[in-house]
């Protein structure tokens, strides 16, 4: 399912009605980059006014791969200052961190028990950390997806906004659902992915999709300078040599990134078809109306950051409002699983 942010209706849903539930997680794997944003920060925002929106900072996940504790506490404050510089309002949605509820590491436990170890070593990102990572295989990146199915299944979300790099972790949720269920009886709905118009953001390479392991991102929270320096490394269009060669906007990362920040990328596209406008002319264009866009989220972000215990009381106050759904789901748990 794919949600179109822009057209996604910013209005709250008539009171008294339950809304559907959502739930997504991201790691504190830094400052977010490009590709969070246009993957799946922005359905986070747009689908806080209609839905019940539960964002989650995923520090029990980062431990697969952060093992400085000093830079996982600061990561995970830069995350929650930059999730709620992008928009995540707090009293529309609820922002939390992971660990916080350690209810999600318990069903975790129990999810591993209908999980078959095959579905796991088969996962994509399993593989992709094993070739990262060969000397750090812990059992936690085994592990890792069905840590990921507690997290939305604790709250018996229906919908998961991520981007495409998660469908295969979505899909092996929605198989441990149904192994729970079958086993024990209908308790968690099937989850379901919610893409942007952006499901897989390229990185500055213009081949891989942009991450932070990869160090192909654009830190659109960061300077300025950063911004600019960034941008301006992004690979274009390969065929394109000359300045007098036409360029192929379809295959261009920088053609299609302005499609999210201006109404007015098809004249872009156009100039570049028709070599009127250069590779570097459009890269400039870019990297302004990137500053530009967020610069009032990097003033956000600035301004949390120095007041850090603004930032902690939200946090704490999102893990002390889901206490009571969490104890809910885990007794429900328990008792058929017949531990109580
Ligand atoms: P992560 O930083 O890996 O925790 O990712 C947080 C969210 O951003 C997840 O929903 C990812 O699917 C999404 N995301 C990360 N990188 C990209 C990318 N390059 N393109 C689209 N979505 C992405
Ligand atoms: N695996 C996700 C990522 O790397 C993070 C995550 C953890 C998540 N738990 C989740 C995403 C639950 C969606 C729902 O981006």
């Amino acid at each position: 399912m794919t949600i179109d942010p822009a057209a996604a209706p910013a209005r709250e849903a008539p009171t008294g009605a339950r809304r559907p539930r959502i739930f997504s997680g991201i790691q504190p794997s830094g400052i977010v980059h490009l590709g969070n944003d246009l993957g799946a920060i922005r359905n986070y925002v747009a689908l806080q006014a209609e839905y019940e929106a539960i964002y989650c900072i995923v520090d029990y996940h980062a431990l697969t791969s952060t093992h400085d504790a000093d830079q996982l506490r600061t990561r995970t404050r830069e995350m929650a200052a930059g999730l709620l510089a992008l928009g995540l309002d707090p009293d529309r949605c609820t922002l939390f961190v992971q660990s916080h509820r350690p209810e999600h590491t318990e069903l975790a436990w129990l999810l591993c028990t209908v999980t078959p170890v095959s579905w796991l070593e088969r996962t994509p990102t399993y593989k992709e950390k094993v070739e990262q990572q060969p000397h750090d295989i812990n059992h936690g990146l085994l592990t890792y997806p069905v840590l990921q199915a507690a997290d939305i299944v604790i709250y018996k979300a229906s919908l998961v906004p991520v981007g495409k790099d998660q469908a295969a972790h979505l899909e092996l949720s929605r198989e441990i659902v149904r192994s729970f269920n079958r086993r024990y009886g209908d308790t968690f709905p099937e989850p379901e992915a919610v893409f942007t118009e952006a499901p897989t953001v390229l990185g500055t390479d213009g081949v891989r999709k942009m991450s932070k392991s990869v160090g192909n991102t654009i830190d659109i929270l960061g300077e300025p300078d950063l911004i600019r320096k960034q941008v301006m490394s992004m690979v274009t269009d390969t065929l394109r040599i000359k300045r007098t060669d036409p360029g192929r906007p379809e295959v261009c990362n920088v053609c299609q990134t302005h499609r999210f920040f201006g109404p007015d990328y098809e004249e872009i596209w156009d100039g570049e078809r028709t070599a009127r406008t250069g590779c570097v002319d459009t890269k400039k264009l870019l990297a302004d109306r990137l500053v530009r866009h967020y610069a009032p989220a990097r003033e956000r972000y600035l301004e949390l950051m120095a007041h850090p215990a603004d930032i902690d009381e939200i946090l704490e106050a999102g893990a002390d409002r889901l206490r009571p759904k969490a104890a809910a789901t885990m007794d429900e748990v328990r008792r058929r699983m017949g531990i109580r």
